[in-house]
């Protein structure tokens, strides 16, 4: 088996973090490397950060692209870890030569952009992933498999949340990189907190459910001065059978780090789940409770998620391997596509739930605007 060849578009150079976070989950199999990218904004920025890496660097992200369809650049996909402003144009050029893409979320800047990347995918059919990590963990995978094989009953009500406290005071102030160009419209989108991590408390709330929202009532609040865009995000929807959902997100809970997670309340049972334990999923029916722990040599896992399992129970899988997991769904995609024998992919979030996620905020945002009335998705 050919390793997959793997480019990177943004996520080098001097403080940038999720570009490297992806470099681990690459490699994280043995089967996916890293060959080629075009890391940063500048040509010469690039070119000393792929360098860096020991990689083939490219100026931007064109010329990459041009290198593999001129056969120059052997690649299999493409990682898209820019700021929100600078995911569009590199995924279309991509989808539109036909190079599979694994894009950071929000998938785009607005909600046009969005629509015109939902439909590239859909009529391509280039495959597509969008790096909701968290939907990555087994645990989040496996509450999505109960969910759909009943086990909770019908949903009837969904707590998903996301709390952060670093953006509590105004870092972007001294120039902090990952706080100035979150809190810039022009590079965020017309939500900072909404669209950085209401969109993964969203995501918990519907992917996990596989139910859409109908329509939202937000408050949205700048609490640090100066700040234009959201730094507290909370929303109440109506999901689509009927049922409630409670979507929050802060960046200036004090103390609070990645405290994500969600709660669904079925008509037989609960789930809980929380990112910062992220290897136990709590399922409540009555009087006492059940904790399934992660394991590979747990049989309760099923067939769909026990083949992402690497370690016996016990030794730690975590956030990286959660993100590797969307690689890996990846590389189960085009693998496939090739005729090669693998195991299916599971349906992690690819454009269509971008989209939903990027209508998700847009409705957020002008209901908010408008008092908090009821806005459609
Ligand atoms: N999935 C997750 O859990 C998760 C976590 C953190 C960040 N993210 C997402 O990852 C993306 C990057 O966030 P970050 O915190 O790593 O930001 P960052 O500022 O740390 O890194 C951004 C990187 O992109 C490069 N870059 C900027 N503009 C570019 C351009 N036009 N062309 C090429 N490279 C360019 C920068 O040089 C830097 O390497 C964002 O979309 C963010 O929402 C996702």
């Amino acid at each position: 088996m050919q390793k997959l060849k793997v480019a990177m578009i943004g996520g080098g150079g001097e403080g940038a973090f999720f570009g490297k976070v992806h470099l681990r989950a690459v490699c994280i199999d043995g089967t996916r490397e890293v060959v080629a990218g075009a890391l940063r904004s500048s040509a010469q920025g690039s070119m000393d950060a792929a360098a860096q890496w020991g990689i083939q660097g490219y100026p931007d992200y064109q010329s990459m692209i041009d290198a593999w369809k001129n056969g120059d650049l052997q690649l299999d996909y493409a990682v898209i870890a820019t700021p929100n402003h600078a995911h569009f144009a590199p995924a279309l050029a991509c989808i539109k030569a036909g190079l599979p893409v694994l894009c950071e979320k929000p998938i785009t800047l607005t909600v046009d952009e969005a629509e015109i990347l939902a439909e590239a995918v859909q009529a391509s059919q280039v495959p597509f992933v969008l790096a909701h990590t968290y939907t990555g963990h087994p645990m989040m995978m496996l509450a999505k498999e109960m969910i759909r094989r009943g086990d909770i009953g019908e949903i009837r009500k969904v707590e998903a949340w996301y709390n952060q406290g670093w953006l509590a005071t105004d870092l972007e102030a001294d120039g902090q990189q990952q706080a100035a160009w979150r809190t810039d419209p022009s590079k965020t989108g017309i939500s900072n907190c909404g669209g950085d991590i209401g969109t993964h408390a969203f995501i918990a709330a519907t992917w996990v459910t596989g139910l859409g929202l109908k329509r939202v009532s937000a408050r949205l609040n700048a609490f640090v001065e100066g700040r234009s865009l959201d730094d507290d995000f909370n929303v109440i929807g109506e999901l689509e059978n009927g049922g409630t959902a409670i979507i929050t997100a802060t960046q200036i809970a004090i103390g609070y780090r990645n405290d994500s997670g969600f709660r669904i309340y079925g008509s037989k049972g609960s789930l809980e789940w929380q990112q910062e334990e992220s290897e136990k999923l709590l399922v409540k029916r009555g009087e006492h409770d059940e904790t399934y722990f992660i394991g590979a040599n747990f049989t309760f896992f099923p067939d769909s998620i026990a083949s992402y399992l690497r370690v016996p129970a016990g030794h730690n899988e975590d956030f990286f391997e959660a993100l590797g997991n969307l690689h890996c769904t990846m590389e189960r995609h085009i693998r496939i596509r090739r005729g090669e024998t693998c195991p299916a992919p599971f349906e992690h979030p690819g454009a269509k739930e971008g989209l939903a996620g990027m209508q998700f905020v847009k409705a957020a945002v002008e209901s908010s605007a408008r008092d908090g009335a009821w806005v459609s998705l």
